[in-house]
């Protein structure tokens, strides 16, 4: 069934819209202190994300406060690498780590994609509470890493400044980086579609790293897998199109390659100008973006002049989703949030009809 507010999926589809919906990566997080309370009872985040109960909570709580034209999933794109048994712990104020990084060639052989029912069933058990929890009022986001920005922390161990370990892969033994991704696209189109079957009604692939690439590896590593997930996913479920966004940060300078692989959005940083991608793409996708996360650390009169820039370069017409150029920071006051959500809403109207 179609939701109530369907304007994040119109735009998506470049279909006619009344405003610019808007929905913020990361909407459920740190700045948000009914956030943290939840997370402290959960014990720790992972413990958050393995709870459907806890994560439809989180998940709902951004759009409590603020009219966001979407709710996303509350989860991790490390669920994946996880259920493959490479051992996901949080230390604190270190980000993502695992136990038993993927380096040894035996164990690259051994690696296979995990059946998300029998291991990522609190995931999609997540996902089909959060819809009965939305009851048709706004579409839920369902999402994914994709097998690039998954091999980076899975090769490396965790987060990483120089990529050392997987670009020494890429250059030296190219082929047993290509068996990862392949794993990889394979374990990302089987999660996605089970999240599509439990109810996502649109699905976000973070290439959070492709932008560490050279334009060569780039195109050999990371667009072609994107592609083929892509060409295997299920696009339409009970009469409406399941729309896909791919969001390569840094992905910049490739926008023509991204807008040939068969996605409907591609979600944009803020390095681009967004009227300058918008020529580029032409009509083959939506864009989805980009303002500076960090203008949300100003006051809500510069966030509105700074939304209002945003709007104009991307200028009339529909295929404009409104979000930041990537996560919302844990140093995010909630006031200039929902001073950026109704500046988009008021200042976007004259864009359209
Ligand atoms: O957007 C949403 O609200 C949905 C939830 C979501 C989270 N992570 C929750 C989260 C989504 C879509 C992600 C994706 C994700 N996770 C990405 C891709 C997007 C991006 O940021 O580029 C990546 C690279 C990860 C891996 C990851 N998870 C990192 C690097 C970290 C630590 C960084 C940090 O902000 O501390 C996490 C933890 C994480 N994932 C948090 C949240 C709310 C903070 C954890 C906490 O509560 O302590």
């Amino acid at each position: 069934m179609k939701p109530k507010n369907d304007t994040f999926l119109r735009a998506l589809l470049r279909q006619p819209t009344e405003y610019t919906p808007i929905w913020i990566m990361r909407q459920a997080g740190r700045y948000l202190p009914e956030y943290n309370q939840t997370r402290a009872r959960a014990g720790d985040f992972l413990s958050l994300c393995k709870s459907p109960d806890l994560a439809t909570e989180v998940t709902l709580q951004p759009l409590a406060r603020f009219g966001l034209d979407a709710a996303i999933l509350f989860s991790d794109i490390l669920t994946i690498p996880d259920a493959m048994g490479l051992g996901l712990y949080f230390a604190a104020g270190e980000g993502p780590k695992f136990e038993r990084p993927l380096r040894d060639e035996w164990e690259i052989r051994d690696l296979a994609a995990p059946d998300p029912a029998d291991k990522l069933g609190y995931v999609l058990d997540a996902v089909s509470q959060i819809r009965k929890a939305l009851d048709n009022s706004v579409p839920l986001i369902g999402f994914s890493g994709s097998p690039f920005t998954l091999a980076c922390y899975m090769v490396e161990g965790g987060g990483s400044d120089d990529f050392r370990h997987i670009k020494t892969m890429m250059y030296a033994r190219p082929d047993l980086l290509h068996r990862i991704l392949e794993v990889n696209a394979e374990a990302v189109t089987s999660y996605l579609n089970a999240q599509i079957e439990a109810g996502a009604q649109a699905v976000q692939i973070f290439d959070s790293w492709g932008g560490a690439l050279s334009h060569a590896a780039y195109h050999e590593f990371s667009l072609p897998y994107l592609e083929r997930i892509i060409s295997g996913l299920t696009r339409e479920k009970d009469g409406q199109r399941i729309p896909v966004i791919v969001f390569t940060k840094g992905g910049g300078l490739w926008l023509e390659s991204m807008a040939d692989i068969g996605a409907d959005a591609l979600g944009l940083d803020w390095t681009v100008d967004i009227g300058d991608a918008r020529r580029r793409v032409g009509d083959k996708v939506a864009l989805q973006g980009n303002l500076d996360p960090a203008v949300l650390f100003s006051n809500p009169e510069t966030v509105r002049a700074e939304a209002a820039k945003v709007l104009q370069s991307y200028g009339k017409g529909t295929g404009h989703v409104f979000n930041l150029g990537h996560g919302v920071s844990q140093f995010t006051s909630p006031e200039n949030v929902a001073a950026l959500v109704d500046a988009v809403h008021e200042l976007s109207r004259e864009n359209h009809g």
